[in-house]
């Protein structure tokens, strides 16, 4: 990735999310108050344009998503059934006792902004490369910040979560906890995803989960993008990007356990695809 730049790929989803918001029925599926903050956050931090995402949240928007989603099929939506998915989990983590919430590669989501007020006895924690941390930073302050909620600029290629929370008073290395890695897996190398999921078992306590989204692997070994995946590949790649890992769902759980995890039991969604991408929550 061309870390020195912000995320072309966050900007993109907190754009798709807006125009989600303008086509009829998604607000049965969107988390509430997603689509009003991220057009918040996307302008305050300067990543798009008031004109942008003014444009974004028109029904013309919509129709030209529509019209691109041959490249991808059934992505457009599927963001909003991801971030309604996430949602879900640290909701469900929170009551479940989860006392710490941490995203990984946060980009321009707005969960911990947003859920930081609703549960104030639960800390919130964000990473992401310094270039699009910096620019949230800019327009969290703007939007108001939150005393529960951390944002963390790191790049999560080049430290390992043990140091990088290590330092934080605020972290609890015991508490149960919920961290989210929502479209960032396929962006990381195999080798980061392995040490990756390793440490998120150091840095949380007994009773936490990992909320994740993951692409499949083809036959030729590339992730799966789709019908249109050379194409989709390649232009991930020029735009700075590329995908570098994905995972065939069968063989996930071996994969977790290597790495100190197992799939949530009774986890039907784990093994359906959405879009391009499959989601998982891995359990202690
Ligand atoms: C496709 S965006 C997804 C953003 C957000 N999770 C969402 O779904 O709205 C991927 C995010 O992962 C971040 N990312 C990719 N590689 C990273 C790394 N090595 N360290 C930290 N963040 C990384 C990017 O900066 C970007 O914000």
């Amino acid at each position: 990735m061309r870390k020195e730049r912000p995320s072309k790929t966050a900007r993109k989803v907190a754009l798709n999310i807006v125009t989600l918001g303008a086509k009829p029925g998604m607000e049965e599926v969107l988390p509430a108050g997603i689509v009003d903050a991220t057009a918040r956050l996307v302008v305050a931090s300067g990543a798009a344009g008031a004109t942008s995402v003014r444009w974004s949240l028109s029904r013309k928007m919509v129709t030209v998503y529509e019209a691109f989603d041959w490249m991808m099929p059934g992505q457009f939506e599927a963001f909003a059934h991801r971030k309604a998915f996430c949602e879900h989990q640290v909701r469900e983590g929170i009551g479940a006792g989860a006392s710490q919430v941490l995203v990984l590669g946060a980009g321009y989501d707005t969960i911990g902004w947003r859920l930081a007020s609703e549960f104030a006895g639960v800390e919130f924690f964000e990473i992401d490369h310094p270039a699009t941390a910096r620019l949230k930073a800019k327009g969290i302050g703007a939007m108001g910040s939150r005393t529960n909620l951390h944002l963390i600029a790191e790049d999560l290629g080049k430290r390992q979560l043990v140091d990088v929370l290590h330092g934080n008073e605020a972290w609890s290395l015991t508490a149960p906890t919920v961290i989210v890695a929502e479209g960032l897996l396929m962006y990381l190398s195999p080798e980061v995803v392995g040490t990756l999921f390793d440490q998120c078992a150091v840095i949380s306590g007994a009773g936490s989960r990992v909320v994740f989204t993951y692409v499949g692997t083809r036959s030729d070994g590339r992730p799966d993008a789709g019908p249109w995946t050379r194409l989709v590949l390649w232009i991930l790649k020029v735009g700075g990007e590329p995908w570098l890992w994905s995972i065939r769902p069968e063989e996930l759980n071996l994969f977790l356990k290597e790495h100190s995890w197992i799939i949530a039991p009774n986890l039907a969604v784990s093994a359906s695809r959405c879009g391009v991408e499959f989601f998982g929550v891995a359990m202690k």
